[in-house]
């Protein structure tokens, strides 16, 4: 039971800790180039860097031809596999993408995490750190023109294409961050999938769900255990996990068979070993190693034939270097018996094989031995949905073809963001309906944009109304995966408008004012502009307005894909939803504020700023520290650093709940949430709330809350130039 017992939401306040187990648990040793990057690390490349600019200078087709040479060119320190590293930089390419979560949007391959901690070390990403190494080379001819990030994905496309595979396309644009991601959370478990831990789905143990919002079954894997759940090589089982896994990185059943059959069609697994003769994961290893894990302590160095990753021993197919039909053929003609490979990995084995179905060994063409099955690959013939995907794809090998080349496409892509940040010759025209595509806006001339403001001024609508619409539209804007956000206008479209948190009801009120008034601006635009009118009524000036958004259609949302995006909490709006959270309603404010990209200054003027505008959900007076509603005013710091104020949990409220009294008098004051109450307790939030109570403090606070209002409602503006992709 190291996890606990159930992981999800039961007990207010939480049941973890935001982060769960970070880097500096795992390695206590690990050196702490952190205290010199107190805001993140600087980007070496120089501040003005522009990766997009760079990408676009690159000799695209001399890399490609650069990385297909890479392809055969074995090297003596880490020799290739039937002379072909094409298979090696598929799982490169497919683990750098594969932590992606639709939840939170974070992980994925978009930064080249997989040359960090904990990813760098994780037991399933085992031996990978030779197949980056491999790349150093081109890295380092290509310069800062080809990010890490780019070229993990760019090597997986190659290898696939050299080895006859199909491709759908291929977008730049991933920059390279330089330290690990701060903000992601990969589980609580003290223990590694290697250490036995029990699985994440266990219905034996009560854990009837993944938790949320991870996309793998035990720490340190990217989807589940090879061998089966904990070990236990049910197929069955093992398919469960695969749904589980696959959805959460917003694969369907049929993506999710396309995908493993395609990659399994190339390359071998490597157990011919002994396990227990292996050193330390990277971060963990000596200086010598310079960066390399598991190294080998036995004579021959553990490389070649001798190579121990997964433990498993063996190739799906006799033709693990070339695309070819031979996956779902020898899966679904062959019986299958559970054997263990020489490093005690337990494996399925075709039952009298045919010489010409044996595989080459990979250290001898001219040996033959017999292929094999992971419990995994077992799940797509024996559990029954699977199986009907598995029997189409064997009939029609070209819906088999197109199926692997969209699904590795979407694999490889789905934490781009909008199809405009794709570089490069080889996007691909289509639009695809999980890019969110929308159709391009035109910008408003000043003129309609004046005409516009002057009819939302005199529509009636309120500053509370103005600014709610506004944030919801642009508040489900993500940095991890470049979703959401004001433009399409999608707080318009199911699922959106009918989300809770954005009350339905006076939204609907406010988007058809706005539809009444808007003549051809952008409904995205008018929203967006809705706000400036908001802000300036409650005394701001001069507020920046950047036009030029499109509206999506709701053919264009796929509405399923945005349902994981509604909000279980938004502290900025004073909200918090039926469903128990599984971390405290102040982390998960925290963990909001870090997707919408913001400092810790910002989301503290934001929410301090929201409060007094008047943009609680529904009529919630919590937080709202102020007698003159609507104003811009730094009321909310004022009011709360106030002495005269004795806070209390209000009873039965599970902490969730909190009244003021005056400490003379004894009357009722105010009402807040953790949401509010966070800034007064926390040392470092009272410290910023300090600065906007004190003298000068309201003139600062307008400046800073215009400002980082404006930065939130621009967060998806691609386009502009505050905006550009350097990292
Ligand atoms: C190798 C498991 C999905 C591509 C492996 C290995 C295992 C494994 C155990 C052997 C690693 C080693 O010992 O070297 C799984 C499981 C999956 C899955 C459990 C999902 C349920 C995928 C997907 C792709 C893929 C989606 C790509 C689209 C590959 C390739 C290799 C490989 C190309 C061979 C690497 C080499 O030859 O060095 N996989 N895999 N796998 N996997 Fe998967």
């Amino acid at each position: 039971g190291e996890m606990g017992g159930c992981p999800m939401g039961h007990g207010d306040g939480g049941v973890r800790a935001l982060l769960g187990r970070t880097n500096r648990d795992w390695w206590p040793e690990m050196l702490a180039t952190e205290i010199l990057n107190p805001n993140g690390a600087t980007n070496p490349y120089g501040e003005e860097f522009n990766y997009a600019e760079a990408f676009n200078a690159l000799d695209y087709d001399a890399l490609k031809a650069d990385l297909k040479a890479l392809m055969t060119d074995s090297q003596p320190w880490w020799p290739a596999d039937y002379g072909h590293y094409g298979p090696f930089f598929i799982r490169m390419a497919w683990h750098a993408a594969g932590t992606y979560r639709t939840a939170d949007g974070r992980g994925g391959a978009n930064s080249g995490q997989q040359r960090f901690a904990p990813l760098d070390s994780w037991p399933d990403n085992g031996n990978l750190d030779k197949a980056r190494r491999l790349l150093w080379p081109i890295k380092q001819k290509y310069g800062k023109n080809i990010s890490w990030a780019d070229l993990f994905i760019l090597a997986g496309n190659v290898a696939i294409e050299d080895m006859g595979g199909p491709v759908f396309g291929f977008g730049g644009g991933r920059a390279d961050v330089f330290e690990p991601e701060r903000d992601i959370y990969w589980g609580s478990e003290d223990k590694w999938v290697n250490q036995g831990v029990q699985t994440r789905i266990a219905p034996e143990h009560g854990m009837h769900e993944l938790e949320g919002p991870l996309a793998a079954i035990q720490m340190g894997l990217i989807y589940v255990n090879p061998e089966g759940p904990g070990g236990n090589p049910d197929p069955l089982l093992s398919a469960r996990d695969m749904k589980a896994t696959f959805e959460r990185m917003a694969m369907n059943h049929e993506e999710t068979v396309a995908l493993t059959a395609g990659g399994h069609t190339f390359g071998k697994a490597h157990g011919n070993g002994d396990p227990s003769t292996l050193g330390h994961a990277p971060a963990g290893s000596d200086l010598v190693a310079q960066g390399f894990g598991w190294v080998s302590g036995e004579e021959h160095g553990g490389i070649g034939e001798h190579t121990v990753t997964s433990g498993i021993e063996g190739s799906w197919v006799n033709t693990p270097t070339q695309w070819s039909e031979n996956y779902f053929r020898l899966l679904l003609d062959y019986e299958y018996e559970l054997v263990k490979s020489p490093a005690g990995a337990q494996q399925w084995q075709p039952i009298n094989q045919r010489e010409e179905d044996m595989a080459p060994a990979a250290w001898d063409p001219n040996k033959k031995v017999p292929t094999m099955m992971t419990t995994a690959d077992m799940a797509l013939k024996v559990d029954p949905e699977f199986r009907v995907i598995s029997e189409k794809f064997r009939n029609d090998h070209e819906a088999f073809k197109d199926a692997f080349a969209r699904a590795w496409f979407k694999l490889t892509h789905r934490d781009m963001g909008p199809k405009a940040r794709y570089l490069g010759p080889e996007v691909p025209a289509e639009d695809l309906i999980w890019q969110d595509p929308v159709p391009a806006g035109t910008m408003p001339s000043d003129a309609e944009v004046a005409a516009v403001k002057a009819k939302i001024a005199d529509s009636g609508l309120t500053v509370s109304q103005l600014i709610k619409t506004a944030w919801a539209s642009a508040s489900t804007y993500r940095k991890s995966d470049h979703r959401g956000g004001a433009n399409g206008a999608r707080v318009a479209l199911e699922p959106q408008r009918n989300w809770e948190v954005n009350e339905p009801d006076m939204l609907a009120k406010v988007i058809d004012t706005l539809n009444g008034l808007r003549g051809n601006m952008s409904l995205a635009d008018a929203i967006v502009l809705g706000g400036v009118v908001g802000l300036e009524k409650a005394g701001a000036a001069g507020v920046p307005f950047t036009g030029g958004r499109g509206d999506a259609t709701q053919d264009q949302t796929d509405a399923e894909s945005f349902a994981v995006m509604e909000p279980e909490a938004d502290a900025f709006r004073n909200y918090v939803g039926k469903k128990k959270l599984a971390v405290k309603t102040e982390e998960m404010m925290l963990d909001r504020a870090s997707l919408l990209g913001l400092s810790v200054p910002e989301m503290v003027v934001l929410i301090g700023g929201l409060r007094v505008l008047g943009a609680n959900h529904g009529e919630r007076g919590h937080g709202h520290f102020t007698n003159r509603s609507g104003q811009l005013t730094n009321d909310f710091f004022v009011n709360l650093l106030d002495m005269t104020n004795v806070w209390k949990s209000v009873e039965g409220s599970d902490d969730q709940e909190y009244v003021a009294t005056d400490r003379a008098e004894g009357k009722e004051r105010w009402r807040a949430t953790r949401a509010d109450l966070i800034f007064g307790s926390n040392s470092e939030l009272r410290a910023i709330c300090e600065v906007y109570a004190e003298k000068g403090g309201q003139e600062r606070f307008v400046t800073d809350f215009v400002k980082a209002w404006t930065k939130v409602m621009n967060a998806d503006r691609f386009d502009l130039p505050q905006n550009k992709q350097s990292n």
